[in-house]
């Protein structure tokens, strides 16, 4: 069973951006799979720079997205994002072969991450957008 799954509850109320948001849990189970398995260096650098890849593709998309909507405190939102990202780059250049540190550390920002970020920011901001966007029929 996948430590991380993504439920209907957690939609932002946009197809797109709930399928990165699916995607991104895909490829945090896959980095956290990968560093339980097989925790050796050239094993886990790929998943995280996979992981890096896809966080940054998926915070420009969202961030157009906000701006486009003109969502409060877009500002806010965006320097969370930084933060992630630099925090990824950060335990990326800290990993080292069997680092067992480094991995749990990893896995508890991948983890504080979902459940602070996508489960609780992204929802508060685009529930708001979604409430003031919903067509009446
Ligand atoms: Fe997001
Ligand atoms: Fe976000």
């Amino acid at each position: 069973m996948s430590l991380f799954s993504w439920k209907p509850e957690y939609s932002v109320n946009d197809l797109t951006l709930d399928r990165h948001h699916q995607q991104l849990f895909t490829v945090l189970n896959s980095v956290y799979e990968n560093v339980m398995n097989s925790p050796e260096l050239d094993c886990v650098l790929p998943k995280i720079d996979e992981l890096s890849d896809y966080t940054k593709y998926h915070f420009s998309t969202e961030e157009e997205y906000m701006k486009e909507k003109a969502v409060p405190d877009i500002d806010a939102h965006i320097e969370k994002h930084r933060q992630f990202t630099n925090k990824i780059d950060a335990l990326r250049a800290r990993y080292k072969n069997n680092d067992l540190e480094v991995a749990r550390d990893l896995i508890i920002a991948l983890g504080e991450w979902l459940l602070q970020h996508v489960l609780k920011e992204d929802r508060k901001y685009l529930d708001i957008q979604a409430t003031f966007t919903t067509p009446s029929a």
